[in-house]
This record gives C-alpha cells, sequence and structure tokens, in this order.
C-alpha cells in the first residue's frame, strides 16, 4: 500500500511541534529516538526527519511527497511546491537587527553596510525592493554573533521571543516579513497520495477549528 512520505525538520524549532501536530490529529508514531525514518501504525504516513533547509529542495525532487517546515525556508528557497494550509505554529519575525548603542535613522541606515544572513535571496530582494546598496554576508549558522566579532554592522535574521538578540547586544530595528509553520507538498502527487494529503489536511484543519474555538479537552 503506499503512504505519504511527510518531512519534518530533524532538530530545531519546529520539531516537536510538528510531531504534537500529528499526535493531534490521531495520527500515532513510534517515539523512539528520531531516525531518519518512521511510520505510523494507524495513518498511511512515513515520517522522515531532515534538515528543515534541505526539505523544500527534496519535495521538489519528490524524494519527499510533502513537508512541515517555516515559510522563511520556503521562501528562501525559491523552489516550485505546493504551500497548502499554514498550521498555526512556529511564527517569528524576520528581522533586521544591529548593535544595541547604534542610532537607528531608518532603513538608510543599512547604505553601505555589511548584513550577515542565512537568508540572503529575501534580503537581497528587499534591499533591491527598498534600493539600498549594502553586503551580503553568507553564514549557515549563529548570525547573531557576526556585529560582535566585526564581520558585519547588521544582521537579518529571523526573531521569536527576542532572547537571542538581548543575549548579543542586538535590537531589532525592522520587521521585512512573519513567518510560520506551514504544509508543502509536491506538485506531481499520485492519486493515492493526493487523497492521503487531503484526508490529512482535513483531520489538522479540524483540530486547528476546536482548538480556536477552545473546545478541546485541557
Ligand atoms: C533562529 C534564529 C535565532 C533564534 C531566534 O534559529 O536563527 O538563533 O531562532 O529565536 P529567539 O528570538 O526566540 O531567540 P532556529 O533555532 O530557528 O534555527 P535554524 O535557523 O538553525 O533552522
Ligand atoms: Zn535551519
Amino acid at each position: 500500500m503506499s503512504k505519504l512520505k511527510i518531512a519534518v525538520q530533524k532538530s530545531g524549532r519546529l520539531s516537536e511541534k510538528s510531531l504534537e501536530l500529528f499526535r493531534s490529529c490521531g495520527i500515532r508514531l513510534s517515539n523512539g529516538d528520531r531516525t531518519l525514518i518512521t511510520s505510523s501504525p494507524n495513518f498511511p504516513v512515513d515520517i522522515l526527519f531532515l534538515r528543515d533547509d534541505d526539505i523544500p529542495h527534496y519535495v521538489e525532487e519528490g524524494v519527499a511527497d510533502a513537508g512541515i517546515l517555516g515559510e522563511n525556508v520556503v521562501w528562501e528557497s525559491e523552489s516550485n511546491v505546493v504551500v497548502n494550509d499554514k498550521l498555526g505554529f512556529g511564527g517569528c519575525r524576520m528581522s533586521l537587527a544591529i548593535p544595541r548603542d547604534e542610532v537607528y535613522t531608518g532603513v538608510s541606515w543599512m547604505e553601505n553596510r555589511r548584513i550577515a544572513t542565512s537568508y540572503p535571496q529575501i534580503l537581497k530582494n528587499y534591499l533591491q525592493k527598498k534600493g539600498i546598496s549594502a553586503a551580503i554576508e553568507i553564514t549557515g549558522g549563529s548570525v547573531e554573533v557576526a556585529p560582535g566579532i566585526g564581520l558585519a554592522d547588521a544582521i537579518f535574521d529571523i526573531v521569536s521571543t527576542g532572547s537571542t538578540l538581548m543575549m548579543n547586544g542586538l535590537k531589532e530595528v525592522e520587521v521585512i516579513k512573519r513567518s510560520e509553520a506551514v504544509m508543502i507538498s509536491s506538485k506531481v502527487l499520485s492519486s493515492t497520495k493526493s487523497e492521503i494529503l487531503s484526508k490529512l489536511l482535513f483531520r489538522i484543519r479540524s483540530v486547528k477549528k476546536a482548538s480556536e474555538n477552545n473546545c478541546l479537552p485541557q
């Protein structure tokens, strides 16, 4: 029997909540350690644990049929996938931040500065739209340390509670986009897989509606 392969973040902000979403839909998952793949005994899905940045590409290539990840990662990848539903968790802002002691004078402050980010594509589009020229320093992780070590004047990153910025002596000065977790899927799914996805989305919508109306136990 055919199963829907869904990729979720292996470890990070969205991992636990993604698994909770399946559980809240009545989909049981073996709760062993997060090996590469796990399946459900009561719903036709296999869960693949991957780095979130790799998920759009894998879904585009058909290695996974669907995926749960932040819109921020989907936008950055500019991949050719279907974005289905927003899932109501993992909300964050994509913001520019600068050292706390700097006086911010508006977005023109960024002119001719160096901005560190792991979202170069989104940042490039934004700067272009605003007519600002700045050097984009691409970093794989720990973007928030870049100003402190003299690698950049500002950073562009996702902000959730704001504590990462605070701990690194930075302040948020522009919110460029707001992102949350979404379900994406491949543009080419077999009819059986499309059916499984529709059933899953139906359950997710019902759970979301129920919790919005506050009529779930607990
Ligand atoms: C993000 C971001 C910050 C942190 C912000 O990383 O890069 O480090 O979260 O959250 P805060 O405002 O609550 O402190 P994330 O863990 O999402 O992972 P990733 O970018 O490595 O996928
Ligand atoms: Zn990531």
